[in-house]
């Protein structure tokens, strides 16, 4: 992300909402009034190919002004249109094409969206939304790391319904309407690069013990609380690996992603990128259990009960704890019942930093939703209650924790 020209969100800050061409172009004037209900100053521009899916008055009336579009780009007016409309604090570019993210990546400027995004010194998110085997191609996906190495930030696409005539779901979906808000909001707090030259390691997601070729003991996590702390750490700067069983979240671009399926994988994964690591985040969900012996052929059912022998799974939290030397290390607990003081003796036998604790039994949180209700527990029972907020939220707190128990080791 841009650093130096982010800005707060004083109600004098401004979003330049730049709609592309897409059956999502729809959700635009919700963005529009989500932003504008923040006391934001709201600019818009359509291009000609999101006129075809939304009409001018629908996102006039929205952004409550003029909508930028091509036609009035050149029309007679002292100010260039394009110069104006980039004088704002972050620009969001939603329903964000192929065709716009090569423009953008090749630095063209043949309309208004183009020449106004060049000239736009603020941050820019963008939202994408496009069909699963165009967001996937290595055109799109290397655009998408240009604009990332020049410091844009992306949402999504999430893997959803999207499309029309039976496209189906996959990943492509643009992201809701309040997460491009929320996420515009992140973008206008000054950003800090306070983890640049440290190196993060962070697992997610659950693991799969195969019993079978085909069945597998497995649990719902969803992996976004360890891609947020991934997503997180290297906009801070963080050189980032992330290792993760197998969850619908593409690979955040700009972070080392490694997919691993088992808890033997996944403890090989993250203990290889630990050695050098400076900071070590488990979220993933591990089985504590996998099958003693694996059939190598599909099992078929018997008559009567059945019994599966379990051997335990290594647990890798505890494995860093006890090599940990200088890394800050921070594990996840999620408990039905005496929370704080099972999780305070799981970071002390474990010897991690701290751990958050989360519930699975609170509604909207945990597994699979997008905000997280948390308790900060340390080794010695000491805690802190966190608000209910959006996982990503959760990661810069646990980030700037973190940081706190680096620069306590090791002072600067
Ligand atoms: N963890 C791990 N390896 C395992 C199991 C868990 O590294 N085999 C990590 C998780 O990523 C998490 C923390 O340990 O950061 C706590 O996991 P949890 O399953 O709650 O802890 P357990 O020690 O398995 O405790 P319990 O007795 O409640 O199952």
């Amino acid at each position: 992300m841009t650093d130096a020209t982010a800005a707060t969100s004083s109600p004098t800050s401004s979003v330049l909402v730049i709609v592309g061409g897409s059956m999502a172009a729809v959700k635009a004037p919700s963005v529009l009034r989500r932003l504008r209900e923040q006391d934001l100053g709201v600019r818009v521009i359509a291009t000609p190919a999101a006129l075809a899916f939304i009409t001018e008055l629908s996102l006039s009336t929205a952004a409550d002004g003029p909508v930028g579009t091509d036609q009035h780009w050149f029309e007679a007016r002292p100010d260039a249109l394009h110069l104006t409309h980039a004088r704002v604090d972050a620009a969001v570019v939603m329903s964000a094409s192929a065709e716009l993210l090569a423009g953008a990546a090749g630095g063209h400027a043949n309309d208004l969206a183009l020449a106004t995004l060049l000239s736009v010194r603020g941050p820019v998110l963008w939202v994408p939304a496009m069909n699963e085997a165009m967001w996937r191609s290595p055109a799109v996906q290397g655009n998408v790391e240009r604009l990332r190495a020049w410091g844009h930030a992306f949402l999504g696409p999430e893997v959803g319904a999207f499309g029309t005539r039976g496209e189906g779901t996959g990943t492509g979906r643009m992201a809701e309407p309040e997460d491009i808000a929320a996420r515009v909001l992140e973008l206008l707090r000054p950003v800090k690069r306070d983890l640049a030259g440290l190196r993060v390691v962070v697992s997610a997601g659950p693991t799969r013990e195969y019993l079978d070729p085909v069945r597998f003991i497995s649990n719902p996590s969803s992996g976004k609380m360890g891609f947020a702390v991934a997503e997180e750490a290297r906009d801070r700067g963080a050189d980032v690996t992330l290792v993760t069983g197998p969850v619908t979240l593409s690979d955040p671009p700009g972070v080392s992603t490694v997919r691993i399926e088992s808890a033997l994988e996944l403890r090989d994964a993250v203990v290889a990128a630990a050695q050098d690591a400076d900071i070590v985040v488990m979220t993933a969900a591990v089985a504590d259990y996998r099958a003693a012996t694996q059939a190598g052929e599909k099992q078929a059912k018997v008559a009567g009960d059945v019994t599966i022998h379990l051997t335990p799974n290594p647990d890798i939290l505890l494995e860093l704890g006890a090599a940990k030397g200088q890394r800050v290390l921070v594990g996840f607990a999620m408990e039905t019942h005496a929370g704080v003081e099972r999780a305070a003796a799981k970071a002390t036998r474990k010897n991690a930093d701290f751990i958050l604790l989360n519930y699975p039994t609170r509604e909207g949180t945990a597994f699979g939703g997008d905000d997280n209700q948390v308790t900060l527990v340390w080794p010695g029972g000491r805690h802190e209650d966190w608000p209910r907020v959006s996982k990503r939220e959760v990661a810069r707190r646990l980030l700037d924790e973190a940081v706190r128990v680096a620069h306590a080791r090791q002072p600067v």
